[in-house]
């Protein structure tokens, strides 16, 4: 008696949830039936984002003015018709890394020496190419600029020789 009795309990506790299952079921069907839940959220209330307040850049320094001016007269003279900046060896030695770098030099008498390539090294290279030549290049192919070239023009042109920093290549 005892164990049939509480087979329809379990019966019954069974029957039950089937039930509410069921209902419950059916009740959530009804609902997403009568309200999508794919409904299209709302657009978002995210306002574009505000452009950032106008950002006045740095007015260049004097020595980028300088650069800038050396780079250009380096172009409208000539000089890069045989100077690269990218170390590549056009008809003369490369300006990339050459400033502040060891270079090897022939004197007119023919004798090899070692020289820095510092301020005074660039601007007699520029206004008297011949007075030291560049080992390995030749000498009276690079014109002489003495007098065609103010002193703020040279040095524009070696602020300018200066900024190439990088890998110096001697090929
Ligand atoms: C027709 C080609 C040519 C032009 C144009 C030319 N150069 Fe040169 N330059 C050379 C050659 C070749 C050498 C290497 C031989 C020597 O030392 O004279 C040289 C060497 C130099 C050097 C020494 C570089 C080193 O590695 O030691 C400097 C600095 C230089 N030139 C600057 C200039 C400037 C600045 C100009 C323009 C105002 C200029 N050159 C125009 C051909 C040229």
């Amino acid at each position: 008696m005892l164990v049939s009795h509480r087979c329809r309990m379990w019966y019954g506790i069974v029957l039950a949830c089937v039930l509410a299952f069921v209902t419950g079921c059916g009740g959530g069907g009804g609902e997403r039936a009568q309200q999508p839940a794919s409904q299209p959220s709302p657009p978002a209330s995210e306002q574009p984002a505000q452009p950032p307040a106008a950002e006045q850049p740095a007015p260049p320094s004097e020595e980028e003015q300088l650069v800038a001016r050396g780079q250009f007269l380096a172009t409208s003279v000539g000089c890069t018709a045989c100077h690269s900046a990218d170390g590549t060896t056009l008809v003369g030695p490369t300006w990339k890394g050459l400033y502040g770098h060891e270079v090897e030099v022939v004197l007119p008498d023919g004798t090899e020496t070692k020289v820095i390539a510092d301020d005074a090294y660039l601007r007699e290279s520029i206004l008297n190419p011949n007075a030291k030549i560049t080992k390995g290049f030749q000498a009276n192919l690079m014109p002489v600029y003495e007098g065609q070239l103010s002193d703020d023009d040279i040095q524009a042109i070696i602020a300018y020789i200066k900024s190439l920093q990088g890998e110096h290549s001697h090929e």
